[in-house]
Formats: structure tokens, sequence, C-alpha cells
């Protein structure tokens, strides 16, 4: 069972210095698997766009794919606390609009929070959220809907410049409202000076081991996602091979007409 409930939990966790544990979940069969772990929150990532339909960047992925997506996951999850990504160009054209968009998430999913990808030009995109009495977890450091400003996927806040922004957009994010941060592929001496300076907790991938909590995209976890090896990541299962064999071996028992076997047919 699941021990975050609200969003207050996520504060008491830090407090009592219990990890984190969450997990990326983008439709309703995984879910179900994830609500029947321990895992404390799942995230229905953007990251949607990469691993569930193929698209190199989640630039691509909509508005309406993430209410979709969270659907789901809200109904193979009900009690689990369900953080649904805001997509590209959903909360940068107006703060009218992001309430609009924003609102849509709540009433159609039942998820539970948003998150938001950036610092201290989204602060007043927080702050409207917060009012409006929708949690918001921020995400700082690889900003994936930047891709293509930052050049690349690579660690961000290595140079004092950005590592000063990275702590600074921390302070603020949390001064605006936002009940939690991941920070995603940071240097881990940066992340352990954001986890000890915020009250809020940080989530970490791939920033090391002195986060509040950390997160996978379940695919890479399973290892769905082959050929995808960054270094922060530990796949916990083979499932592309596993999925495979079992596909294999399903082809082969019909082609020898093994299956459907005596105990399979109706009579
Ligand atoms: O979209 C996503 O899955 C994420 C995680 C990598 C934190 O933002």
């Amino acid at each position: 069972m699941s021990s975050i409930k609200n969003i207050k939990d996520f504060a008491k966790m830090k407090q009592a210095g219990q990890p984190i544990t969450m997990v990326t979940c983008y439709d309703y069969a995984f879910a179900r698997i994830v609500s029947e772990t321990d895992i404390d929150t799942i995230l229905v990532g953007d990251s949607l766009g990469n691993v569930v339909a193929g698209y190199d960047t989640t630039i691509p992925v909509t508005l309406d794919q993430m209410i979709y997506h969270s659907s789901m996951v809200k109904r193979g999850a009900p009690g689990s606390f369900i953080v649904t990504d805001l997509p590209f160009m959903s909360y940068h054209v107006s703060i009218e609009d992001t309430m609009r968009n924003c609102g849509r998430i709540m009433k159609e999913t039942g998820t539970n929070a948003v998150k938001l990808e950036g610092g201290k030009d989204f602060v007043p995109v927080v702050e409207a959220l917060v009012k409006a009495s929708i949690p918001v977890m921020g995400h700082l450091g690889l900003t994936p809907q930047s891709v293509h400003k930052l050049g690349g996927y690579s660690v961000q806040g290595k140079d004092e410049e950005q590592r000063k922004t990275i702590l600074e957009d921390a302070l603020l994010l949390q001064e605006a409202g936002a009940f939690a941060i991941v920070l995603e592929m940071v240097p881990e001496p940066l992340a352990k000076e954001i986890t000890q300076r915020l009250a809020i907790p940080t989530i970490g991938i791939g920033a090391g081991r002195y986060c509040d909590g950390q997160v996978l995209v379940i695919h890479d976890l399973l290892g769905l996602n082959k050929g995808f090896n960054p270094k922060f990541l530990k796949r916990y299962a083979d499932l592309y091979t596993i999925s495979q064999q079992a596909i294999q071996t399903y082809h082969k028992e019909v082609k020898e007409h093994t299956f459907p076997a005596e105990e399979n047919v109706f009579k």
C-alpha cells in the first residue's frame, strides 16, 4: 500500500527521513500492477511520448493525450496519489490558458496534482495554480521539453552559473507553493545541497543518492526500453526478452499444432 494519500504526506516523509518512491505509469494494466505494490506515488509522465508513442522527444505530446492516459491510470490505481505532467505549451501561453488546461486535467482524470518543467519564469503559473487549489510538482535540471534550447539530454548544473540558477529556481518554486520538485540529471552534490536547503522534498532521476525520493520511468526499470542505457538507470527486470520469448513460444506452438491444447478447448 502506498504511504502517500495527499500533498502533506510528501513533507511528512521528508521530515521522517523516509525515501519517497515514484514510478511513471501510462495505462490501466501497469497502474493496476503498481497499485498492488508499496510504491508511494505515480507520475503520468509526458515521457509517454518516448516510451509509448515512440517519438524522439516529449514535445509532440498533447493535452488530450495526457488526459486520456491519466484517466486510464486513475482507473487502474484509484487509491494512489497520481501526478500528471503538463505537456509542452499547455502552461506557456498565458495564465488563463494554463488554468483552463489544468482545470480539464483535474476534472476529466481525477489526478491529484500536476507537474511542470522550469523555474523562475514559471513562478506566476505555479502561484496561480496553487491559488486555484491545484497542487504543483516542479521539475528542474534536465527539462526534456527544453531539449532544443539545451542542445541535448545532458547533465545540467555542472558549471557555477547553472548551479546557482537551479538552486535559486528550486527556492523560488518552493516559495511559489510547489509541494515537491523533481531533479533530473544534475550532479549529486548540487542535488544534495538543494535537498538540504528545501523544506519540500526533492525526487531525483539521475540526481544521485541524497534526494528525498527517486523516480524512474516504468518501461526503463522493467527493461522494456531496449537500447536506453543511461548511467543513472538500474534495470530491475528484462521484460523485453521475457515478452519476446513468450510471444515466440506462442507462435511456435500454433505452428506446431500444440496450442490450443485439449485444456483450452470448449466441449
Ligand atoms: O515524463 C517523465 O516521465 C518525467 C520523469 C522522468 C521525471 O518527467
